[in-house]
């Protein structure tokens, strides 16, 4: 691998600006504004596959936004590593929060990345991450030292739920054969600190409407007589959760996986400052289901948070007004052996089963995901922990994750194919918030990284 890395160093500048280009593409998958844009970086990253060298790359086209698919075939009896990625990004919202343009990078200096930081929508979740393969794929074909065949599958819809991607992997299967699957789009501890991803939890998605007089009605002439849908909406979710943070809906915990007292210390050797948690999002005390950890709180236990909530009269001043409407967006993050569509159904029934009489409730599902435990006990694990070691020099540690990736279950029940989640951000790089940024040196030490993992892989 020292032609790849002697590649790599010398290319370095140019990755950077080719990355750019493609941070400088909108590709927000949730707006149809944003359409045009979504598809122009689809197109992008077929052209970046092509000019690294792959011997085929095309956009599939779905229900929704295009998947990437892009080959290199080096010799049959060579394992394939099939590198799975999205293009999509999150909406900027609230712009006027971010210091510099969302979609203008730049490189600043933050105080846990001092060599400089990539400032850009998307620019840890996903794009600076999956680029990180094409680069390094790019620089074992070009150094001669490419040790397995490659395929890279890279969608468009991940941040709205890869609604299409279980119809694109029923109708592809036989295109998609690997013998295992590398991610990144997860992250490490810290710059110190490697770790490997071996869970995410699922997702159940929800919204509810909550309506009662047929309009909005003078909080004076009628107020205290009627039903106020804000009002009953609040106690209604409020009554979701016990005094001691535990999910009232019947059934919710009915197949949650509990982890044994020899995992839960595993997990509990995984270093985590509690102060510097505190502090670094700027709260005064953790909150959560009582009995467990907070980072079991995030990791391995279910959860349900309100995401947003609105009705009424939020603009200036003061108005009187009692609304016809309140509604809310509700997300339940969900744990091995949970079932999102049953989970949804249970919230669903209890949520319309709590609503007092006076008021009519509509509840919506939105997307929803599995969760997903990765083996530790893998060659392919092994091949990422030894890649990891040798440029980070520590093992990484194992840890579950509490954000999501739907397509990683399906990975396994349409194609039977594990997956492992190298992925290289960390927590506090803002993803899906104002002002996301990716470390230089963690852009860097990724493309640096996963050559290794295929030169393990590979058994060499
Ligand atoms: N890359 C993230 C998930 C993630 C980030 C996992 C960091 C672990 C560590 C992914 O793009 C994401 O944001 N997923 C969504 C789910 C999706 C259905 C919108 C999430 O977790 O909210
Ligand atoms: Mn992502
Ligand atoms: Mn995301």
């Amino acid at each position: 691998m020292e032609r790849t890395q002697k590649y790599i160093q010398e290319n370095r500048e140019r990755f950077l600006a080719e990355l750019f280009d493609l941070l400088r593409i909108p590709s927000v998958s949730a707006d149809p504004a944003y359409r045009a844009d979504v598809r122009r970086a689809a197109v992008a990253v077929k052209e970046a596959l092509l000019r690294a060298g792959a011997d085929s790359a095309a956009l599939f086209e779905t229900g929704g936004h295009p998947v990437v698919f892009g080959e290199k075939s080096v010799d049959p009896s060579l394992p394939t590593v099939l590198i799975y990625g999205h293009y999509d990004v999150q909406p900027a919202d609230p712009v006027d929060l971010w210091e510099t343009p969302p979609f203008e990078p730049v490189v600043k200096q933050t105080e846990i990345h001092p060599e400089g930081a990539i400032f850009a929508r998307g620019s840890c979740d996903d794009k600076g991450q999956f680029f990180m393969h094409v680069k390094a794929v790019e620089a074992m074909i070009a150094a001669g030292e490419l040790p397995c065949n490659v395929k890279f599958m890279i969608e468009g819809e991940e941040e709205v739920g890869s609604d299409n991607l279980g119809k694109f992997l029923k109708e592809h299967k036989d295109k998609l054969g690997a013998d295992i699957i590398l991610v990144s789009d997860t992250g490490i501890i810290a710059n110190d600190i490697p770790s490997i991803t071996v869970g995410l939890r699922g997702l159940s998605y929800m919204e509810v409407e909550v309506t009662g007089p047929n309009r909005d009605l003078h909080s004076g002439l009628y107020g205290g007589g009627v039903p106020n849908p804000l009002n009953i909406l609040c106690d209604m979710i409020s009554s979701l959760k016990d005094k001691d943070g535990r999910i009232t809906i019947p059934g919710f915990y009915d197949d949650v996986l509990e982890l044994s007292t020899e995992e839960r210390a595993d997990m509990a050797r995984a270093p985590f400052n509690e102060a510097n948690f505190k502090e670094s999002i700027g709260i005064s005390d953790v909150a959560g289901e009582k009995g467990y950890t907070s980072q079991e709180r995030i990791a391995i236990r279910p959860t349900l948070d309100v995401n947003g909530i609105w009705g009424g009269y939020i603009g200036e001043g003061a108005k009187t007004v009692i609304p016809s409407k309140g509604c809310a967006k509700i997300s339940m993050r969900l744990v091995p052996s949970q079932e999102p569509e049953k989970i949804s159904r249970l919230f669903d029934e209890h949520f319309r089963r709590i609503a007092p009489a006076s008021v009519k409730v509509k509840v919506t599902y939105h997307h929803g995901g599995q969760a997903a435990v990765t083996p530790t006990d893998s060659s392919a694990y092994s091949a990422a922990s030894r890649a990891m070691e040798k440029t980070f020099g520590k093992k990484p540690v194992p840890v579950r994750s509490g954000g999501s990736i739907p397509i990683i279950a399906l990975f396994e029940q349409e194609l039977g194919l594990k997956t492992v989640l190298m992925g290289f951000g960390l927590d506090s790089d803002a993803i899906h918030s104002p002002n996301e940024h990716y470390g230089l040196f963690n852009f860097y030490r990724g493309i640096e990284t996963i050559p290794w993992f295929f030169q393990f892989l590979a058994g060499k």
